[in-house]
């Protein structure tokens, strides 16, 4: 017979499973607050408290339907996106008017004032259908080692986005709005890895806001940013970075460092292996360095980061051409077979870490 603790251990695990069949729920309901622009109308409330009738009321619709809001929200409160508390205007019990104010985890929402640091380009860029649609091709992945995102579109991520101009912009923009966080998070961790260097280049380096938060920190620097054509065609100018279109698989231009934040973990071994050789061709042998920006991986580790660098993983499995996040072990292989033997992790206040390495 069962006993009460595995009758109760059973239920949980129903109840675990119904929930991870439907976390993508949560996803959902993310997105479409980012797409109603809710945290910035919060926000335009003086981040509250506001009733749902105020937010409704700055949704750009004529009949916006209240219930349907009210029903999203009493869901992103519970995953703490919003907090919530009751109106009790005159210490009575008796109105129960749910009042909605952003908090930590809304902030990060913002499109609009006070969007300095915002991850709402990543959330409508991770959550399109165009970067879901391959999530669905996992299975078919093991099964016949191919390539997610190409089984679901036919191409390759970077062939894609340079055919469809609003894809390219969609992911420059997601890719762009981590830049000042992270850059933030890395300038802070790595303090004095930049101050002896004169040039820089970002090789991968998207639109060039990473370079040029940089940069400002670090104004002596002369930065590149490096990237596919139909990118650095896209970007914005940005005071001391010079765009340069290409191929880091070809050559990549010359600086005293190179800066490559996610770019190995899109990559097999084998082309990250030719990626840093060409990083080697591209600086001083004597103190020319590369800084890598990435994950390290800590399959088991209960740091605020560590699950979310498991995730990032199948994220590469679901959209890279076989790339992979990597533990420190891995870093050191690819590092010494690229011609960089020497290296120090840091650590940032951030999901990555920097992978200082040396060709001497
Ligand atoms: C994951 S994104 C990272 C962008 C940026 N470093 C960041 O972290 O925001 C990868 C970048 O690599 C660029 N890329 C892909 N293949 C490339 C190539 N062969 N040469 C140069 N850049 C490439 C893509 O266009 C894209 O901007």
């Amino acid at each position: 017979m069962e006993s009460l603790d595995d009758t109760e251990a059973t239920l949980r695990g129903q109840a675990h499973i119904w929930k991870h069949m439907f976390a993508f729920v949560d996803s959902m309901a993310l997105k479409c607050a980012v797409e109603l622009r809710i945290p910035d109308i919060i926000h335009s409330y003086g981040g509250g408290p506001v009733t749902l009738v105020q937010i409704a009321s700055r949704i750009p619709s004529p009949s916006p339907g209240t219930t349907y809001l009210a029903r999203i929200m009493r869901l992103l409160v519970r995953k703490n996106i919003f907090s919530t508390h009751r109106r009790q205007p005159d210490g009575s019990q008796e109105s129960h008017e749910m009042l909605y104010s952003l908090n930590p985890s809304s902030r990060w929402l913002l499109q609009g004032p006070g969007s300095e640091n915002s991850l709402a380009p990543m959330v409508l860029m991770e959550d399109h259908q165009w970067l879901m649609s391959p999530w669905h091709c996992l299975g078919d992945c093991v099964r016949t080692g191919g390539v997610a995102f190409e089984i679901a579109h036919g191409r390759k991520i970077w062939d894609f986005a340079s055919e469809n101009p609003e894809f390219n912009h969609l992911f420059n923009d997601g890719m762009a709005c981590t830049s000042k966080i992270l850059v933030k998070a890395i300038v802070e961790g790595y303090k004095d890895g930049f101050e002896s260097i004169g040039s820089l280049v970002d090789v991968g380096g998207g639109t060039g806001g990473a370079v040029a938060e940089i940069i400002k920190s670090y104004p002596h620097i002369q930065g590149i940013n490096f990237d596919l054509p139909h990118v650095v065609a896209t970007a914005p100018a940005h005071t001391g970075v010079t765009h340069v279109g290409g191929d880091m698989f070809e050559t990549i231009p010359h600086a005293d460092a190179v800066f490559m934040k996610w770019i190995m973990h899109d990559w097999g071994n084998e082309d990250c292996v030719k990626i840093l050789k060409n990083c080697r061709e591209a600086i001083p042998e004597r103190n020319g360095k590369v800084i890598i920006a990435e994950v390290v991986l800590k399959p088991e580790g209960d740091g605020m980061f560590d699950e979310i660098g498991l995730v990032f993983d199948l994220l590469m499995i679901a959209h890279s051409s076989g790339g992979k996040e990597r533990d420190e072990l891995e870093w050191k292989k690819i590092l010494e077979e690229g011609g960089f033997p020497r290296y120090n992790i840091i650590k940032t206040p951030s999901m990555l870490s920097i992978i200082e390495a040396y060709p001497l």
